[in-house]
Order: C-alpha cells, then structure tokens, then sequence
C-alpha cells in the first residue's frame, strides 16, 4: 500500500489549525502578568474595577465593530452583484457611516465623562484618610496627618492603607513634574510643582501593590516605584501608631557604632531620625526605614546587604540620584551604618 501525500493546500489548513492551539497555549503564561501587583487588569480597588470595565467595554466593543467592518469589505469584494448593489446603497452609508459612529461616540464620551467625574470625586462624609506624597527626584515623601493617638508622622516610597476606607492622596512635585501611578488603584495622575492635585480610592482587600513614576522626570525615572500595602483596619493603625513613634535607641555595640558612623559622616544633614540629632529633611526620613519593604525608591528589598550597597555605591546603582557614593567608609563602617538602619524597624 502506498501512503497518498495530501493536497498542497489541505496540508497547510491542517497545520494552521495545529499551530493555533499550540499558540495560543504557548502565551498562556503571559496572561499570569496580568494579575500581578502592578497591574490595571487585576484591580483591587473601587477606581481601578471602573477604569477595568471601561477597557473591557472599548477591548470588546472595538473587536466587534472590527469584525463587522472586515465582514463588509469581505462582501463588497466577494458578494453576489445584487448584495454589493445593498451595500452601496445611500442608507446603507448613511447608516453605518454617519448615524452608528455618531451615537457610539456619543455614548462612550458621556460615559468617559461620568467616569472621570466619579473616580475623582471626594468621599461623602469627608471620612476619608488624607496622605500627601510629595514627587522628588528620584523618590517619593509620604507624610501621615495626626490622627486619634497616633502624631504626624513623615516616610518614603511607601503608601500603607487601611482596607474598605475611602483615601484620599494629595500629590505635590518638589522639583519636576511626576506622575503618580498605582495600577491595581486607580488611573494616573500629574504631580505638578506649585500645584497641588489629588486622587481618591477606597482598597478592596489587603494585599501589596506596586506604584510608580509615570511621567519621565529625569535620568532615573524609571527606578521611581514605591510599595504599597492594604492592611485591615485594627493592623493599619497599629502600623500607623508604631511609625509615629520615635526611633529606639540602637542597643547593640555594633549599633551604636552604627550610629556613630551615620553621625560622623554627615548622613543627618539630609535624612531625619526622629529621636536622635539627625534631622534632614532634604532626603527620605530614616526613623523606621528598617520596616520598609524596599530601599532606593522600589530598587532593593531592605537587609544589611542592599542597605550597605547602596550607602557605599549610591553613584554606581543609581546615577543622577541627590546622594554621593559613600565609598570612603571601610568595611567595618560600612556594615555598622548599614546594621543601624536596618534594626530601625
Ligand atoms: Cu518621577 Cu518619573
């Protein structure tokens, strides 16, 4: 028995519909990008889920009119003469033209309209808990208002909020335009200098996110991200209580060398320890940096290690950033200093 080799043009239909499947299998696992902490397509709160419906509505939306528009050309190229005699047809044009654009349009810009109304409305009630973040080059100042017990209190590159409560972010810029971005959040927006402007969002769970800069403010604007966690409410205010607080002084000898260093060399000049003589306010206040889950604005998860890194090679990791390269201080010195930051937890 001889095997018949199939028709040129079977076998290629036959591959294609092989090949489909296997492709599509093969960008499955990009699709798990779309759930991550940093994503508009996995939305964790109110202003992000509306932001999501509206992309669904143009994504869906579009694909239709995409495929009706190629059905039409299909037909005008291929269709009996009586049936492309309907399509040219004055109606016809007018219809699908004029009158079906017209009202589509129309529709999606008073939705875009209301949406842009109510994800930037401020909560009924005034309950909401207002933080201000201030955009610099290349990091992000938070500062917590004095609430109950707990005092004002000041932090950098990260935003920690309460689950199920409305909040409201004040955005300022101390020197160029920044944008401010949490994509599982809400949209973007403008950080403006002599501006202030505002976003307002209320988390849906807890969980942690990632925000970043989203208008391109300098060399290192793309290592400007920031953590961002939901807590339930009773841990949010004991985190918010416990930030609030001054530093403990260091107990180990290692420490206290630590500190020595940090004093020694300058660092207080520019970064605040509250409850010691450093009181910078030109970089990121260090009173509970040790808690943070990043350093380097979203560059580095906090230890001993990234902490002494990045003290001894500023310059190296991020170039263009406001802080020298500390490369004078020895080894000793160095993990000293970095040992002090990271128990100021
Ligand atoms: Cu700040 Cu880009």
């Amino acid at each position: 028995m001889t095997r018949q080799t199939p028709a040129p043009r079977a076998a290629g239909r036959t591959s294609l519909f092989r090949a489909l499947p296997r492709a599509a299998l093969a960008l499955a696992p990009a699709l798990g990008g779309c759930m991550g902490p940093q994503s508009a397509l996995n939305p964790a709160a109110d202003d992000a889920a509306k932001l999501l419906l509206l992309t669904e509505i143009m994504t869906v939306g579009g694909a239709l009119i995409f495929t009706a528009v190629m059905i039409f050309v299909g037909l005008a190229v291929w269709a009996p003469p009586r049936w492309r005699g309907w399509l040219a047809r004055r109606e016809t044009v007018v219809a699908g033209g004029i009158v079906f654009p017209v009202l589509t349009l129309t529709a999606l810009l008073i939705y875009g309209l209301w949406l842009m109304r109510v994800t930037n409305a401020p909560a009924p009630g005034g309950d909401a808990l207002t933080i201000t973040v201030t955009g610099e080059q290349y990091w992000w100042r938070v500062h917590y208002p004095a609430e109950g017990d707990a005092a004002a209190f000041a932090t950098a590159n990260e935003v920690q909020v309460p689950v199920g409560r409305p909040v409201r972010i004040l955005l300022e810029a101390a020197d160029v335009v920044h944008a401010f971005w949490i994509p599982n959040y809400a949209g973007k927006v403008d950080m403006i200098p002599g501006r202030q402007t505002a976003i307002q969002f209320t988390p849906d769970r807890p969980g942690q996110f990632r925000g970043l800069c989203t208008e391109f403010c300098g060399d290192q604007h793309a290592r400007m991200a920031f953590d961002v966690v939901a807590l339930p409410p009773a841990e949010f205010a004991a985190w918010r209580q416990r930030q609030a607080t001054d530093a403990a002084p260091p107990a180990a000898a290692f420490t206290v060398l630590g500190r020595e260093v940090f004093t020694r060399s300058g660092c207080g000049s520019c970064h605040a320890v509250r409850g010691s003589d450093a009181k910078g306010e030109l970089g990121p206040d260090l009173t509970h940096v040790g808690s943070r889950r990043s350093i380097g604005a979203g560059l580095y998860p906090t230890n001993i290690g990234t902490l002494a890194g990045w003290i001894s090679g500023t310059q190296q990791l991020k170039p263009g950033a406001r802080m020298p390269s500390y490369g004078s201080l020895s080894g000793e010195e160095l993990r000293a200093v970095a040992g002090y930051l990271d128990q100021l937890k």
